[in-house]
């Protein structure tokens, strides 16, 4: 008989109230590819496109959504060596998320950083990973240069403020509200702007005399057209996503006049097609947590029967961070295989100094 499990499935195309939390057939690894036991799966902006079947991608129905989890491995497929069963473990995995068990390939999983909970864990590897690449690969960003972060309370958005405050940045936070303002503020924003009261043009020049460096934005529309008209020369505008649900125009002159760049990011592509640099993009994440300057922060956590509204306060723009459904209580275990692998590689480095 195959074994089943509890997940939450997209039957039909809709908002969040088409998802159905039931039971599924339990997936099995294949070769070169890892079973996970869920923990937390983070929630995302791409999971609200998918569901609604708007996404670039569009699997075929029924499916599981949830691209983000953290959890701890319970099976492994042919050939894959460098990860052992009970291994707490993060990984970006696209869909399947929002179930008790997941599929993903070995070289998309790595192992859970010391000092993240199972929730924050949950909430980083697809939204840090985006940023990273964005910042790092695609604009080049510099000590010193000013960045411009819209919808800056958001997934992406928070990763970015973060990112490129420790890559020594001025970073200008943009979201809807005086309430995101205050939690950008706490997080390190040298600046913060409410683009629902004030035209964003006249509060760049207000704030730094003239336009910005790098643009990371994550909204679109409206928003894009004004931010395309803040550059300094040089500049970078990052193309990372459409939140708002439309895609700007740029006026070509515009890049002409300011010498600047349009830069398109996609994380996933990139990813398939550079994969030994984005392992070395999750090694430099994984430094900065270990330094303390990288924390996804959880508005909320909901249960796996409640994954439909927590995709909901994501679309009503209410969320400040992220939303994470917690799925196993398997922190514990979690915690144990994190102190394990570290006395492993400390043992490592022991046998090194003294060999
Ligand atoms: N290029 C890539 O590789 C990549 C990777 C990940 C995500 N993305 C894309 O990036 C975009 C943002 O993802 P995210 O995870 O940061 O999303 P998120 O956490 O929901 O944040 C998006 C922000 O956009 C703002 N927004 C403006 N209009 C909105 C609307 N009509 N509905 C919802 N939010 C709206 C909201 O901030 P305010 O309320 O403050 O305005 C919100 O905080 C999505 O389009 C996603 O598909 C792209």
């Amino acid at each position: 008989m195959t074994a089943t499990m509890r997940a939450v499935l997209c039957r039909r195309h809709g908002g969040p109230e088409a998802l159905e939390p039931g039971a599924t057939a339990m997936p099995q690894a294949g070769p070169g590819q890892v079973r996970i036991r869920v923990a937390a799966c983070g929630i995302n902006f791409p999971d609200l496109l998918l569901v609604a079947g708007r996404y670039q991608d569009r699997p075929p129905l029924p499916f599981i959504p949830g691209g983000e989890v953290s959890g701890l491995i319970d099976q492994l497929g042919a050939g894959v060596t460098a990860l052992r069963v009970g291994q707490a473990v993060m990984a970006a995995t696209m869909l399947g998320g929002l179930a008790e068990y997941v599929v993903a390939p070995a070289g998309d999983v790595e192992p859970l950083p010391a000092g993240l909970s199972a929730e924050e864990a949950a909430a980083f590897p697809g939204v840090y990973g985006t940023a990273y690449h964005a910042l790092v690969q695609r604009a080049q960003l510099q000590p010193g240069e000013t960045l411009l972060v819209l919808g800056a309370a958001g997934g992406t958005g928070i990763a970015a403020v973060q990112i490129g405050k420790a890559l020594g940045a001025r970073v200008l936070a943009a979201a809807g509200s005086d309430d995101k303002l205050a939690f950008l503020a706490a997080r390190g924003a040298d600046a913060a702007i409410n683009y629902r009261k004030v035209a964003l043009r006249e509060a760049l020049r207000a704030a730094t005399g003239g336009g910005v460096d790098v643009v990371f934005d994550p909204v679109g529309g409206e928003l894009f057209d004004q931010a395309a008209r803040c550059l300094n020369w040089n500049g970078r505008l990052l193309v990372v996503g459409f939140a708002s649900g439309s895609i700007g125009c740029l006026p070509a002159n515009l890049a002409l006049l300011k010498g600047y760049a349009l830069v398109g990011v996609y994380y996933g592509r990139f990813r398939k097609e550079q994969p030994v640099l984005a392992a070395a993009n999750a090694r430099a994440l994984r430094e900065l947590i270990a330094a303390g300057r990288l924390r996804p922060p959880i508005h909320r956590i909901f249960p796996l029967g409640e994954a439909p509204a927590a995709l909901a306060c994501l679309q009503r723009r209410e969320v400040m961070g992220k939303v994470v459904v917690s799925v196993g209580d398997l922190g514990d275990d979690m915690r144990a295989s994190v102190e394990y692998q570290d006395a492993l590689e400390d043992g490592v480095e022991a046998s090194v100094f003294s060999g």
